[in-house]
Parts: C-alpha cells; sequence; structure tokens
C-alpha cells in the first residue's frame, strides 16, 4: 500500500480561514433573516481600479489575435513587469534589485508556503506569536515542526517569539538560535510595525548567528509613518540575509485575480549556493507563470493613474480602519492597529476568550472577525478586524459592537 505524507493528520483542525466560513455558513444558514459583516478575512471589496481593469480589457483583446496572444510566460515573469516593481517598489527607496532577483508569482499565500521547498528539512524555524498561519502550517505540512502539543497550542520543533502588548506586538531576538525566521511587516494580525533601526537589528542578528530572514511585506502599502521601512532591504546587509515577499492583494485588490513576486538577490548565498538559484530551478519547475493578463493587469498598477487609485483605494481603507479603532476606543476596548496596516486587533473583554467573542460578535451583533488565539497561542484574549469592508458596513458593524 503507498503511504501518505503523514505529517498532515498532525496539523490540527483545519486551515483558521476554512474553519471560521464554516462556522458563518451554519449561522447564516440558521438564520437567514440577519444581514452578517464580514470583517473576519483580509479580503478587499473595493473593485480592481479602472487603470487596471481598462489594462486588462486590453490583454484579454490581445489574447484574441495571432499577432500578439501569448502563450507560456517567461519563467521569471514578465520584464515589462519586473521592471516596473525593480523601479517603483524598491529603485525609489534607494535599493537596487536587478531583474533576475524578482519572481512573480500567484500570490504571497503561495510563496510564503512554498519557499520551504528550498531548505533543508532540519532547519529549525522562528516565528512571531501570533502569526499568519502559513507560515507554520506548511513547515508542519513538510515535518519541519516537530509534534503538534495542544495542552500549549504549539509545535514541538518551532520557536515562538511571543509579540504581546508588553513587547508594543513586536518580537524580541530569541534565546535558542534559528535558521529560519520568517518576519512580517507591517503585521498581519496585529497591525504593528517596526522602525528601520529596530528591523535592522534583525539582519544583523540574522547575518551574526546564519539565518535566514523569510520577509513578508504585503501590507507595506499601508505604511503611513515615516520611519517605517518599506522594504527589508533597506536595511544595510540585507541582502545577504533576506527573502522578501510581496502581494498585489491588498495594495491593488488582485486577491481575486492572484499575483505577488518574491525577491531573492544574489548575495544571499549558503556557502558557494545562491538561494536565487535554487528558487528559480523551482519556480521553472514547479510553477508556469501568472497569466499574462494578470501581469499586464499588475503593471498597470504602476502607472501614473494606476498609482493615484489604488492609493484612493487604500486611504479608503484606512479611513474604515480609523472607524473601527476610534469606534472601539470610544467604546472602552484596548486597540491598536490600524495606522500602518489595515488590521484592528483588540482585547477581548475580561474572561472571554478570542473563540467566545467570535461566537458573542457573530451571535449578537453579526458581525465577523477572527479570534485572536487562531493566530498562535499568544493571540489568545485578542481578537482581529479588517477595515477591507465597505465603509457603511465597517460603521454599521461598529455601531452594533458599541450597543452590546
Ligand atoms: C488574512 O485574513 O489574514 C489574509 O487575508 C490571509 C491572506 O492574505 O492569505
Amino acid at each position: 500500500m503507498y503511504k501518505i505524507n503523514e505529517n498532515y493528520l498532525k496539523l490540527p483542525g483545519s486551515y483558521l480561514f476554512s474553519t471560521i466560513g464554516k462556522k458563518v455558513n451554519e449561522f447564516t444558514a440558521a438564520n437567514p433573516e440577519k444581514k452578517i459583516i464580514r470583517l473576519g478575512i483580509g479580503d478587499v471589496t473595493l473593485p480592481l481600479a479602472p487603470a487596471v481593469i481598462d489594462r486588462m480589457h486590453k490583454a484579454v483583446d490581445e489574447m484574441s489575435s495571432p499577432e500578439t496572444f501569448k502563450g507560456y510566460a517567461p519563467d521569471l515573469g514578465y520584464e515589462f513587469l519586473r521592471e516596473a516593481i525593480a523601479v517603483n517598489d524598491f529603485k525609489t527607496r534607494g535599493v537596487d534589485i536587478a531583474l533576475d532577483e524578482i519572481f512573480i508569482s500567484d500570490g504571497a499565500k503561495s510563496d510564503s508556503g512554498n519557499i520551504g521547498d528550498i531548505f533543508d528539512i532540519d532547519n529549525k524555524i522562528a516565528v512571531c506569536d501570533p502569526v499568519y498561519p502559513v507560515y507554520v502550517d506548511t513547515n508542519a505540512m513538510s515535518g519541519r515542526t516537530g509534534e503538534y502539543l495542544p495542552e500549549l497550542g504549539k509545535w514541538s520543533n518551532v520557536i515562538y517569539m511571543p509579540c504581546t502588548a508588553e513587547t508594543n506586538f513586536a518580537p524580541e531576538l530569541p534565546k535558542e538560535r534559528p535558521d529560519i525566521i520568517y518576519l512580517c511587516f507591517p503585521n498581519n494580525p496585529t497591525g504593528s510595525t517596526i522602525n528601520k533601526d529596530e528591523l535592522q537589528k534583525w539582519v544583523d542578528y540574522a547575518l551574526k548567528v546564519g539565518a535566514v530572514i523569510i520577509y513578508d511585506a504585503a501590507y507595506e502599502a499601508y505604511i503611513s509613518e515615516e520611519d517605517v521601512p518599506h522594504t527589508i532591504y533597506e536595511c544595510e546587509g540585507a541582502k545577504a540575509c533576506a527573502i522578501e515577499l510581496r502581494s498585489f492583494s491588498k495594495n491593488a485588490g488582485f486577491t481575486g485575480t492572484r499575483l505577488g513576486f518574491t525577491v531573492i538577490p544574489k548575495e544571499l548565498k549558503c556557502g558557494d549556493v545562491t538561494l536565487n538559484s535554487l528558487w528559480a530551478r523551482r519556480h521553472g519547475t514547479k510553477f508556469n507563470g501568472a497569466p499574462y493578463i494578470i501581469q499586464a493587469a499588475g503593471a498597470a498598477v504602476y502607472t501614473e493613474e494606476g498609482k493615484k487609485q489604488t492609493q484612493e483605494q487604500i486611504a479608503y481603507y484606512m479611513n474604515n480602519a480609523k472607524v473601527i479603532r476610534d469606534g472601539l476606543a470610544s467604546a472602552g476596548y484596548t486597540v491598536s492597529g490600524g495606522v500602518n496596516a489595515p488590521y484592528i486587533w483588540l482585547k477581548t473583554p475580561e474572561k472571554m476568550t478570542s473563540w467566545d467573542f467570535f461566537d458573542y460578535l457573530l451571535q449578537d451583533a453579526n458581525v465577523v472577525g477572527t479570534p485572536g488565539s487562531g493566530f498562535g497561542p499568544s493571540g489568545e484574549g485578542y481578537f482581529r478586524l479588517t477595515a477591507f469592508g465597505s465603509y457603511e458596513n465597517t460603521v454599521e458593524a461598529i455601531e452594533r459592537i458599541k450597543k452590546l
């Protein structure tokens, strides 16, 4: 008899957002008359910007004629898109990234899950706690995390870096030496950020101990404060120790159309081997590229019109973030996040666990959020709301919560 990958059997429950989706579907089936407001999963609600849609339509037409039809995309992605990224995301920040250091993909979720392929199974990972569950679950699937300890809500072979109110929701350098460090700033789920000096400490640490940083910058477009780095490569030495993941989902609404990219500088080496060459090999072998239509639409994000329109969308969501933050604070909740990120992190009322509060909000306010404990044990007693709803729904949700 064939054997399955038994690591999958060690995973507790289903993927966080699938569990939430199931609970909400059950509630709506039992209460069809209730109007549910979803501020749970970080999914955008505004339509794609007009500049993006125009380019997408044009790209669809190009596919209809033999002269302009496109088949397989180039391995790393179309050069027009990588060029736009190198100039707009990096050169403007004083960072030189070569076109063959950028790998276009179908999104940061896949990349953050797949990147583990190029590392030995014996590497030890360090993650923030709470954390975006994909980093941990995908390492568990490949057998890198040891055993799941249900009483602790932790894996036996993972270094957890608590991000609590005491640490201003930022991680501290771990006592035990990790091989692979996952960082996400602006942070999902807490909405916190660290400044450039603090990020430099992580880069210096990784270089010192010989670790690699997987830096998830999916929420970079939401940074509003001066001193917050937009890319890890703003830090000195980062090209020799960090991989950066980026997404078009949150800055330009591509959650349904799927587009992202990973940057692996050629300076990043393990002995003589560049990680760039390993990822290029993996990418070329296991992936056939994001569709031309979507890459063309992605390039439109970097046009003058595209930039203006997507910045307006971000401002719209950040106004929602302010509505949530201010509204909850006035109702007596302890809140953080929502300034450089579209997530608001609130403390659940006394004696209520994160899941208790989830059920309470769903039942009594018909509002869906995400329980903090779903992101890790240090998330217990917290709750995440997203700013990605419509303005009207956001205002209504906060009014309902205030009335509870
Ligand atoms: C979230 O809600 O944490 C995000 O939507 C998840 C994701 O981007 O995959």
